[in-house]
């Protein structure tokens, strides 16, 4: 309703925004080539920032853009947190039908990150979103698929992604062995206050409208509303 009353053909705005509507800010490169560089060399990556940063949508966006033929894509997200549960949603998301033990678990999750590898020479990359959630003994199974024998740290690829306190847990030493893994780890800013006053012009140029709708007054008032936090 309110879309045609401004003349949008799409929801400006959105919050699940496409390539076309991502706003390109300078901690969205940095972004990109991390991830990039994680992709091309394997091993484990973090992503951290406060809510509402753009960390999932900088994920998403990523994942999109690689091509699935090379990459399988192992998105899971926070449930009930318990370490069997995270076994369980990465073994769905490799199309396996869970086991119900957590050493059986493990095992059919590394066979099949190999077999993914070698008979079908694509590369998995499991992305675990809302990470600072995930309880210790949780956190604890990911090194296990990293390193199941010679060769499996070249099988998959890690990423973490949660809000700040993620970065404090992983620098408990139950968790060195997941800490000494990230060779990449970026914290994602929200926009400085010059993005900020290109922000909504993009999003209303993506959703068809091109003359301005916010004044300097209304962009300083979300500047200082926000922070530059895109939520
Ligand atoms: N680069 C971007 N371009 C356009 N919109 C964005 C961008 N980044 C974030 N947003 C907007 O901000 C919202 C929040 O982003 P997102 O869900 O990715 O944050 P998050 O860091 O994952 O937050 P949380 O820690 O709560 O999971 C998105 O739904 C989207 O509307
Ligand atoms: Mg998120």
């Amino acid at each position: 309703m309110w879309e045609s009353y401004f003349g949008f053909k799409k929801t400006p705005f959105s919050d699940r925004p496409d390539a076309k509507q991502l706003f390109a800010s300078a901690a969205w490169q940095q972004v990109k080539t991390r991830l990039e560089f994680l992709t091309q060399h394997s091993g484990a990556g973090l992503l951290t920032g406060e809510a509402g940063a753009g960390k999932s949508t900088a994920a998403r966006v990523f994942a999109a853009s690689l091509n699935p033929s090379l990459y399988k894509i192992l998105y899971v997200h926070f449930t009930t947190g318990s370490a069997l549960d995270l076994l369980r949603q990465i073994a769905l998301a490799l199309d396996l039908e869970p086991a119900h033990f957590r050493g059986d678990l493990v095992r059919q999750i590394s066979d099949a990150i190999v077999r993914l590898n070698q008979s079908k020479k694509q590369h998995p990359i499991l992305i675990c979103d809302e990470a600072h959630l995930l309880p210790h003994p949780a956190l604890e199974q990911l090194p296990l698929l990293l390193n199941f024998d010679m060769d499996s740290s070249r099988y998959l690829t890690l990423l973490l992604i949660g809000q700040p306190l993620l970065r404090r847990t992983l620098s408990l030493q139950m968790h060195e062995a997941l800490r000494q893994r990230i060779g990449v780890h970026y914290h994602l800013e929200g926009l400085t206050r010059e993005e900020l006053d290109a922000y909504p012009t993009q999003q209303l140029k993506a959703a068809g409208v091109a003359q301005p709708l916010f004044d300097e007054t209304a962009r300083q008032g979300l500047y200082q509303a926000t922070k530059g936090i895109p939520r």
